[in-house]
């Protein structure tokens, strides 16, 4: 009995010595408070930068207008076909809307691969691509000869004029195909299209992930107002006076803004902030210099993050009694899912998945080895959600001051594979937003499906508002 407490309290300090080990040696990706305030501070800043006309083109966060003015007011309807690409899967999707008493929401959906080489090959590729999923999706559903309405949530960086005319800025996360920077989704949609010639369709909106998001939300809950996605990617966007909007003509009202917040960074500002590792990420990345807020964050990033770590340690000799593998230097390897799995608090089984991702790597790793990667993991993702903390903070405190409120309550959409599915992510940030902004009541609601259900919302209030102009 005493000998199996000594061996508990032995293995208790051990833990406790290797994880100040591991906090030590990954010192600069611990942020304090006063660091987060900061980051927040220089957000806003960067913020207004985006918004004012003189200073947007030279803003790293490009505040991007979305023509998207009006939330569902419960009265839509209709048929609506929605396309969903920039996510974890792409995918085609039909959306009844039906409203007999209370509004009903069905959905029926398709995921269809898209390879690395169509993410990365020419754009005429991946629009025909997409044009002939939704072929074989309509034709499955046998609604081929019907003409409907469909909402494109494209989520990359987009200049919009209007609400179906979207100008893509440029790619983000793991694509690159060439020759769609600078044009026109819709065309680019509608030409593929008709050149298949076998189906027609009314692309009515485009919109981005985080609007969908703030829409499907904004259904349940009127007081959303805020949309959120930290997966694959990360980003937001809210809804802002129109008299902040030096971009669009007109001062009345408020329109939904897609921040970008993913390039905060791309100019210098959080250079101070940036380790080795961030770094390092970049240098090997698709966009180099590019969404480097993002790559601090997002889960395209998260498990590589926590791999160029691992490999530093080893190096020095304080993991893997100084051994590397191939796998473990080898770009990819250690997927974000790992993280999400190593973080599990419930009884050992983090440590257990710790265990078995090192060993996949071909390593033979002690305990210790184990307990300090689960550190390196809970660093990494602390600090993602800490981040994120503050640039939301900044949007809570921006939405505050436009309301001449004293206390701000409000309701953040969210969606995205991190914050759904990493155990301690979505705690964590929201731990972080009320401790940044106490003087406001801020709710956090999922989002059930923003990108596929969102741009068929998108779709039908415009459809609504279609109807009601022409009567
Ligand atoms: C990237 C895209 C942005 C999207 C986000 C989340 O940051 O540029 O448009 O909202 O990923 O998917």
């Amino acid at each position: 009995m005493i000998a199996s407490h000594l061996l508990a309290y032995y293995f208790t300090e051990l833990h406790h010595d290797k994880v100040q080990q591991v906090d030590k040696f990954l010192y600069h990706l611990r942020l304090s408070d006063e660091n987060l305030i900061d980051v927040s501070e220089r957000f806003r800043r960067e913020m207004d930068k985006g918004l004012g006309r003189d200073s947007n083109p030279t803003a790293a966060v490009k505040m991007l207008p979305t023509f998207v003015r009006s939330t569902p007011d419960g009265t839509e309807k209709g048929d609506f076909l929605a396309l969903d690409l920039g996510g974890t899967n792409f995918r085609v999707l039909l959306v009844k809307v039906s409203d007999n008493g209370k509004q009903k929401v069905e959905m029926e959906n398709q995921i269809y691969a898209i390879t690395e080489e169509l993410m990365r090959g020419s754009g005429e590729e991946l629009f025909d691509h997409i044009a002939e999923c939704l072929a074989n999706f309509l034709e499955k559903l046998g609604i081929k000869n019907q003409k409907l309405p469909l909402g494109f949530t494209f989520s990359f960086p987009c200049q919009q004029t209007k609400l179906d005319e979207s100008i893509l800025v440029s790619w983000t996360k793991g694509f690159k195909s060439h020759g769609v920077e600078g044009r026109d989704v819709v065309s680019l949609l509608r030409k593929a299209i008709i050149k298949r010639g076998d189906f027609d369709i009314d692309i009515v909106s485009v919109i981005n992930d985080t609007v969908g998001t703030m829409m499907t939300c904004g259904y349940d809950d009127h007081h959303c107002e805020i949309g959120l996605i930290v997966g694959t990617g990360t980003n937001a966007c809210y809804m802002e006076e129109m008299r902040h909007l030096e971009l669009v003509e007109g001062d009345e009202g408020r329109m939904c803004v897609n921040m970008e917040w993913g390039a905060f960074g791309d100019d210098g500002a959080l250079d101070d902030l940036r380790t080795d590792f961030d770094q390092e990420i970049d240098a090997g990345s698709l966009n180099p210099g590019k969404q480097l807020f993002e790559k601090m964050i997002s889960g395209m990033y998260m498990g590589e993050l926590v791999r160029l770590i691992l490999v530093k340690m080893a190096k020095e000799d304080m993991v893997f009694q100084g051994h590397t593998t191939p796998d473990l230097v080898t770009n990819g390897q250690l997927q974000t899912s790992f993280v999400s799995a190593i973080e599990n608090d419930k009884d050992q089984e983090g440590l257990v998945s710790a265990e078995k991702m090192l060993r996949g790597l071909g390593l033979d790793p002690s305990v210790e080895d184990c307990v300090a990667t689960r550190r390196v993991c809970q660093v990494v993702s602390t600090r993602a959600a800490h981040l994120c903390a503050a640039t939301l903070a900044a949007v809570l405190r921006q939405i505050r001051d436009n309301k001449a409120a004293e206390r701000l309550r409000t309701t953040i959409g969210v969606d995205g594979s991190v914050y759904k599915n990493h155990p301690q992510f979505a705690r964590r940030l929201h731990k972080m937003v009320r401790r940044l902004v106490p003087d406001c009541d801020v709710r956090f609601l999922r989002s059930e499906d923003g990108s596929g259900k969102g741009a068929a919302m998108v779709t039908a209030v415009a459809f609504r508002l279609a109807i009601q102009h022409a009567e």
